[in-house]
C-alpha cells in the first residue's frame, strides 16, 4: 500500500537543459582553466555526474558526506562530516556541488571548513534553492531551479534513502504532512 504521493514538479528535459545550461555558464567563467567539483554525497551525485560531463574544461572530481538530516524530513541542525575529501584542494577552482539548498546550515557549515583549505576559488552549484526556508545568508553562485517551500525527491534527493532514482523531481506528500 502506497501511502505517499508524489507529483511532478521538474521534467527530466527541463533538468538537462537547465543542466546544459549552468555548465555552459561554468565552462565560460573558467576559461582556460581547470575545476574540481565537490559533490556533497549522496543526494548530489546524479546531478554532478551530469554536470561535469557537460563541462567543456580540464575537470577532477571528489566527494564528501555530511550529515545534517536525520531520516526524516527535517534538520537536525547540526553538520558533521562522514566522509571526507580524498585529497588536498589547495589552489585549485573548487566548485561545491549540492542537491538542493534548504535551511543553509549544510552549506554554510561546509564552506567555512573548504575556505580553511585554502582553494583557490571557491563557488557553488545548487540543483535547487528553496530560498524562503533559509536560516543562514548562503547562496549558491549557480543555481539550477529555486523552487518553493515543498519536500521534493528525485534526481538523487531521498526521502528515507528512497527515490533517489527517480529521473524527475517530485514533490512528496506524506500522510498528515504538516511538516512544510
Ligand atoms: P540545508 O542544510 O537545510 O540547506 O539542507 C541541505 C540538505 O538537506 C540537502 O543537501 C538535502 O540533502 C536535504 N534536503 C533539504 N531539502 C530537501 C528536500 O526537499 N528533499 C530532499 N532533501 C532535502
Amino acid at each position: 500500500m502506497e501511502a505517499e504521493k508524489k507529483k511532478v514538479l521538474i521534467r527530466r528535459a527541463e533538468i538537462e537543459k537547465r543542466v546544459r545550461a549552468v555548465a555552459r555558464q561554468i565552462t565560460k567563467d573558467y576559461k582556460g582553466e581547470r575545476v574540481h567539483l565537490i559533490g556533497v554525497l549522496k543526494g548530489a551525485c546524479i546531478f554532478l555526474s551530469d554536470l561535469v560531463r557537460e563541462i567543456d574544461l580540464e575537470s577532477s572530481i571528489d566527494f564528501i558526506a555530511v550529515s545534517s538530516y536525520g531520516r526524516g524530513k527535517e534538520s537536525s541542525g547540526q553538520v558533521r562530516v562522514l566522509k571526507d575529501l580524498d585529497s588536498s584542494i589547495a589552489g585549485l577552482n573548487v566548485i561545491l556541488v549540492e542537491d538542493i539548498l534548504d535551511t543553509g546550515l549544510t552549506l554554510s557549515y561546509l564552506l567555512r571548513v573548504l575556505k580553511q583549505r585554502q582553494p583557490k576559488t571557491l563557488r557553488v552549484a545548487a540543483l535547487l534553492d528553496k530560498p524562503s526556508r533559509r536560516l543562514k545568508p548562503v547562496e549558491a553562485n549557480y543555481i539550477g531551479f529555486k523552487i518553493p517551500n515543498e519536500f521534493v525527491v528525485g534526481y538523487g534527493l531521498d526521502y528515507s534513502e528512497r527515490y533517489r532514482n527517480l529521473k524527475d523531481v517530485y514533490v512528496l506528500h506524506l500522510p498528515e504532512d504538516t511538516a512544510r
